[in-house]
């Protein structure tokens, strides 16, 4: 584990550990069997699906789906301004972010700072407060995603979107105070040009960049977060201070699953884009072998891990750790879950049986939001919202 970023990292799990007072990592269960379709206390419901319409201007594309969720949206950022409040009280961080994150909106490219716009325009929160929440996804994502080939050389793609790590943990309900409020943020999009669909995604209301998507016939893109000590926060600093050479990570994945052609396009695309932030790209193709786990950091790639048959790697799998590293051992979602992906075979692999890695404690903790498991030849994307009651795991 390298690096005084991991060390405070872990400085904060153990803390939490202790004032939470939950079950000290690691901790696992069995594998899940028969979980599918989703049923019982850990499923929350399916997803709703909504259209957005790239024909129409960038400004009025999010119109209809914000108007529709602006309670849910108003809700969560009241909870994130409690939070800045209690970290800074008098109310100056939320000041800070109503007064002059407006003024970094001009900087982003179209159609993003359109969109941003738009999104204030039509949920009446303050513009900051819509960048702000924009930007958090860049630094709080913890999950695990995979991307898997069955014997007949077809891909599956799933994933966990946990969120909320360290932000305000409810004692008394003993859970995630921003988890909570983001999973009635939860919507399937399917963004339509001429009326066809060009991609699909599952997001949070509010949120321009795409941290889960499918390019039907073509590829499956996951993102997941990737700490380093040269991370997110000073990327976003620098960003402030005028430094712009990078992309926000959430606006690449969107421009590669709205324009990218093919998964050899958005694999380079991935790989070679400057960004403001490290992370894990995870993306599957349409045929045998297509499928890696991209480790980024701001510049380039460091490592590319494919599908390799040959090598009997069936599948790839990322956490939020380098894959040549040990995980954290307060956090590892690894192990259990290869340990199910190994226990399930590649004969019985499908969308179901991903289910029910996913749904595996603590690949399944109480930082997930919502579970997606995609199918590339199909070209379908489906989601359910998660919960995770007692006995489980705050990550
Ligand atoms: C979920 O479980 C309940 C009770 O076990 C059962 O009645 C119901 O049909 C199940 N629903 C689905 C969609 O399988
Ligand atoms: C805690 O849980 C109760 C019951 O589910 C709910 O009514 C209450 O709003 C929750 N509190 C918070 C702060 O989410
Ligand atoms: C995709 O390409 C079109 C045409 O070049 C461009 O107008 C659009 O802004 C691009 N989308 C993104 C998200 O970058
Ligand atoms: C797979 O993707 C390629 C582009 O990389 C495309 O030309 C081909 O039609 C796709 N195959 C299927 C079966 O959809
Ligand atoms: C899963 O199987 C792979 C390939 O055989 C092996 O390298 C790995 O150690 C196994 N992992 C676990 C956790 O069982």
């Amino acid at each position: 584990m390298g690096g005084p970023g991991c060390f405070s990292w872990l400085f904060v799990a153990v803390f939490i550990v202790v004032v939470t007072g939950q079950y000290v990592p690691p901790y696992t269960e069995d594998c899940r069997s028969g979980m599918y379709p989703p049923n019982g206390t850990t499923f929350k419901g399916e997803v709703a699906w909504y259209t957005i319409d790239l024909d129409l201007a960038p400004q009025k594309r999010w119109t209809q789906l914000i108007s529709e969720k602006k309670v849910e949206l108003g809700s969560m950022m009241q909870v994130i301004r409690d939070l800045a409040d209690a970290f800074v009280p008098s109310g100056k961080l939320i000041e800070l972010v109503d007064k002059d994150l407006p003024l970094v909106l001009d900087t982003l490219p179209s159609p993003f700072k359109e969109e941003i716009q738009g999104i204030a325009d039509a949920s009446g929160l303050p513009l900051g407060e819509v960048l702000l929440f924009n930007v958090f996804y860049e630094v709080f994502t913890v999950c695990t995603s995979l991307v898997a080939e069955d014997s007949t050389g077809k891909l599956y793609h799933g994933r966990n979107l946990d969120f909320g790590l360290f932000l305000g943990w409810d004692i008394k309900n003993k859970t995630w105070l921003v988890t909570e409020r983001l999973r009635p943020l939860v919507v399937n999009l399917d963004f339509q040009r001429n009326k066809k669909t060009v991609f699909k995604s599952t997001n949070f209301a509010g949120y321009v960049g795409m941290l889960t998507g499918i390019k039907p016939s073509l590829f499956t893109l996951t993102m997941n977060e990737r700490f380093s000590l040269d991370g997110g926060y000073i990327g976003i600093l620098e960003w402030i201070l005028g430094r712009r050479e990078g992309v926000w990570m959430g606006f690449l994945t969107r421009s590669v699953l709205e324009n990218a052609t093919s998964y050899s396009d958005a694999k380079n695309q991935l790989v070679k884009t400057k960004m403001l932030a490290p992370a894990y790209f995870i993306l599957g193709g349409n045929k045998s072998g297509e499928g890696c786990v991209i480790t980024r950091s701001r510049l380039t790639a460091l490592d590319i891990l494919e599908i390799d048959l040959k090598l009997d790697r069936w599948y790839v799998l990322e956490t939020n750790y380098d894959h040549w590293k040990e995980p954290l051992f307060l956090d590892d979602r690894r192990t259990p879950a290869k340990k199910c992906m190994n226990q399930t075979t590649q004969a019985k692999i499908s969308p179901a049986t991903i289910y029910d890695v996913l749904s595996t404690k603590p690949v399944l903790n109480k930082l997930t939001t919502y579970t997606t498991l995609m199918d590339v030849s199909q070209g379908k994307l489906e989601s359910y919202i998660r919960d995770c009651p007692d006995p489980c795991l705050p990550w």
